[in-house]
């Protein structure tokens, strides 16, 4: 049987994970791929901390460029994350001729355009399955599965310390900083959560999806990302009074020659599928033209999820080698580029949730009705509900509206218009409704 070696950089988490997998189903694997995949070297600065797995000797060592350079290694694993050490690690990957399989979604959603150039050039294949959703295969569906697809629309939810959070707030009504430090102290959160809760996580893995299923390059400057970290549980409690959920959604839907791409915390229905994807769980919905609706859901993070993607990818790469052919060296096609382009975030038109703190005054309902209708905001449901405890200000009513599909630089044009009214005493909360 033909074998193909791999060597990995980065023994963290993940690293460990792949290690682990590979040596334990090494045989499983072969059976399956009709290739033998061996694992040869690991890269990493420490080689010393217990990592949980038995390594032959030798196998484990400093110096990334030994990896790189040995000849018996044809699939260079980068599992460092970051977006530096890591791109220059690929980079020197590809120029030696080694096929790369990442997980690393930063580093793509920013130098994706570079790194597949350069595959392209050298004739290798650059994988990234778990880059997005962890343990949920969802590039390869969007790759092969659903190729003969026009993809209309996909929503996600691709962040489990988001979904933690948000989960722990909904169910158990706790406010936002008490549900960050449990998903601290049970390790789903980082001790800086910033790229988690200020949603770039997701904003990563929704530009590479987007990229995916429409053939161009979503530059990262044009997505609208905002993150959970100001959420009032306020919010999250009137939206369970009202039939919702809270969730961070990464939205991609196509509109012509536009796509939006989206991703802020957004109100779905409790009956819709999505609602009940709960804890540190992952969720894809992907609505193609040919498939209809369609749901992945699974562990989007964690050591042996992430690492049953990243094996996934050298088993294909494995294969492509056997056979003779990378077979995805474009593996972000171009073919869109200067023909679609993404929607500026104005222009998205949603129904909207808005909580309005107004002043317990007679005039005030007519004063932000008829500066909505100046906007041409149509209101659904308009609902004054009892203070949530904690909450009180005095003199002051909260009014949670609903509204009819609005686009939503009308709205922020509505909101603008009724702050410098006066009728609001705070800042008003707007969140789109899915
Ligand atoms: N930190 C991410 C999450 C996993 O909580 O889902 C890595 O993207």
């Amino acid at each position: 049987m033909t074998k193909t070696g791999v060597g990995i950089l980065g023994f963290g988490t993940v690293g460990a994970g792949v290690a682990e997998g590979l040596l334990r189903n090494r045989e499983t694997l072969a059976q399956r791929l009709g290739v033998e995949v061996e694992l040869r070297k690991i890269a990493d600065l420490d080689t010393e901390r217990d990592r949980g797995v038995k390594l032959p000797e030798g196998m484990l060592v400093r110096d990334a460029a030994e990896v790189i350079a040995d000849p018996d290694i044809s699939i260079v694993v980068e599992l460092i994350g970051g977006t530096k050490t890591a791109a220059d690690f690929i980079l020197r990957a590809i120029a030696a001729g080694k096929h790369v399989v990442t997980a690393n979604k930063a580093l793509l959603a920013e130098r994706g355009a570079e790194i597949f150039e350069a595959a392209g050039k050298a004739g290798v294949d650059v994988y990234f399955g778990a880059s997005v959703g962890g343990g949920i295969p969802i590039v390869r569906v969007l790759r092969e599965g659903l190729a003969g697809n026009e993809i209309e629309r996909i929503d996600g939810i691709l962040n489990g310390t988001c979904n933690y959070i948000l989960t722990r707030m909904g169910k158990e009504r706790i406010p936002f900083d008490a549900a960050l430090a449990d998903a601290q102290c049970k390790g789903y959160a980082e001790a800086d959560p910033s790229l988690d809760i200020d949603g770039w996580d997701t904003a990563h893995k929704a530009i590479l999806l987007a990229s995916l299923a429409y053939g161009f390059y979503v530059p990262k400057a044009e997505v609208d990302v905002t993150g959970i970290r100001r959420l009032s549980s306020t919010d999250v409690q009137y939206a369970d009074r009202l039939g919702y959920c809270v969730k961070l959604l990464a939205r991609i839907e196509r509109d012509g020659d536009e796509v939006e791409v989206d991703v802020g915390p957004a109100l779905v229905p409790a009956g819709h599928m999505l609602a009940s994807v709960s804890g540190v769980f992952n969720a894809v919905m992907v609505h193609g033209d040919l498939v209809d609706d369609m749901l992945l859901y699974g562990r989007g993070a964690g050591r042996a999820p992430t690492a049953s993607t990243v094996i996934g990818d050298i088993g294909d790469v494995a294969r492509n080698i056997a056979g003779g052919s990378p077979r995805y060296r474009n593996a972000i096609s171009t073919a869109n580029a200067g023909h679609l382009r993404v929607k500026p975030r104005g222009e998205v038109r949603s129904e909207f949730y808005i909580r309005l703190m107004v002043k317990d005054a007679p005039g005030t309902f007519g004063c932000f009705g008829t500066i909505f209708g100046k906007h041409g905001v149509s209101i659904r449901t308009a609902s004054s509900f009892p203070f949530v405890p904690g909450s009180e200000i005095l003199e002051t009513i909260p009014v949670v509206i609903e509204t009819h599909p609005a686009r939503r630089a009308d709205l922020e044009a509505a909101l603008a218009e009724i702050k410098r009214s006066g009728v609001v005493r705070c800042e008003p909360v707007a969140m789109r409704i899915v």
